[in-house]
């Protein structure tokens, strides 16, 4: 056998080096377009991975070829122990870039210490920058508390700081602008996220909030002239600045233009199941093995035949629950 056949692949056959790992499917916002008012379905806790099984993924993985990962939730800062954990994926040596996604309520507290554990950056949820807008978005989250966590973050070092934000039409879709001038004149970069139609509270499957893609550009355009980045290989995110600025704008759609082809990005779940795309409903199951004992070798064939499962194309029609138990 070929020492490179033992790498992930996606269906064309580049190679996967990145995987997003949720490590809780708990989260301490309950934002309109991931969660139910209530009567989100949580996991068991028993059922949550411990840190030490999710690293055997990991070693496992990155003997397969990952070398970037993301940790992901729900929110990944309510485990507090994670500065500990990415200090064990350091210790492995085979993990170039650590990064983190997070709505940044909790970020004030743990920014030093994550920066201390290796972590290398984060990318922060924030929709809006009027502080009703925000708690009504979120149900009750701060804005002081999250824009305390950026300060505190970019401090420590956490660069280069990404924010996601999800244009709403009629909640947050007039401040488009305002955030293409946050990435202008900062070293944020602002990532526009296409609303994925999960459940909106009242609006069904939420369509009706979607601001696509498209008009995003439009609006963009209308700014000055754009200009596109190569910042990464593939994944679903294209990259702009204007000429003659600095600033980093990106723009990730999962509805109305079909990326399929450039994703590369497989995700762990919290309750150790691979999914290797996050629009069908296979997913292969790790926690069994793990908590069986399965060794290594056993653990890194099962996620080169889970790659091969990666779909070509996913369906528009979505059967998402929530996104806080897959992992954003
Ligand atoms: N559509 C688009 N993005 C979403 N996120 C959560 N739910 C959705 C959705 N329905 C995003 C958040 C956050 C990341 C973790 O996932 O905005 O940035
Ligand atoms: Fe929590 Fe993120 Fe979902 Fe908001 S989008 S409820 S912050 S997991």
């Amino acid at each position: 056998m070929m020492a490179n056949s033992m790498l992930l692949r996606d269906t064309f056959g580049r190679v996967i080096d990145y995987i997003r790992i949720s490590i809780t499917d708990r989260c301490n916002l309950r934002c309109i377009y991931c969660m139910p008012n209530s009567g989100v379905g949580l996991l068991q806790k028993t059922d949550i991975l411990s840190f030490e099984e999710i690293l055997k993924f990991i070693e496992a993985a990155s003997e397969v070829g990952i070398r970037k990962i993301r940790i992901t939730g729900g929110e990944p800062l309510l485990r507090s122990d994670l500065p500990d954990f990415i200090k064990s994926i350091k210790a492995l040596g085979t993990i170039d870039d650590i990064s983190l996604t997070t709505n940044g309520q909790l970020l004030e507290k743990y920014a030093q210490k994550l920066a201390e554990s290796g972590l290398n950056r984060v990318n922060v949820s924030l929709d809006t920058l009027n502080a009703k807008r925000y708690s009504d978005i979120t149900r009750g989250g701060s804005l002081e508390t999250v824009l305390n966590g950026i300060k505190k973050a970019e401090e420590c070092g956490l660069l280069p700081i990404k924010l996601n934000m999800v244009p709403l039409r009629g909640i947050n879709d007039d401040e488009i602008e305002d955030f293409v001038r946050i990435a202008m004149t900062t070293d944020y970069q602002v990532r526009f996220i296409e609303l994925m139609p999960v459940c909106i509270t009242g609006d069904g499957d939420g369509k009706g909030r979607l601001v696509p893609m498209e008009e995003i550009m439009n609006r963009l355009n209308a700014m000055g002239t754009l200009v596109a980045l190569k910042l990464r290989r593939h994944g679903p995110a294209r990259y702009y600045t204007f000429e003659n600025s600095p600033g980093v704008i990106g723009i990730i759609s999962g509805v109305t233009c079909q990326f399929c082809s450039e994703c590369n990005r497989l995700r762990f779940t919290s309750d150790g199941k691979l999914r290797p795309c996050l629009f069908s409903d296979i997913e292969v199951d790790f926690k069994t093995l793990i908590r069986n004992g399965a060794s290594k070798e056993t653990l890194k064939l099962l996620l080169l035949n889970a790659a091969n499962l990666k779909p070509e194309k996913h369906d528009t029609k979505f059967n998402l629950t929530t996104l806080s138990k897959i992992g954003g």
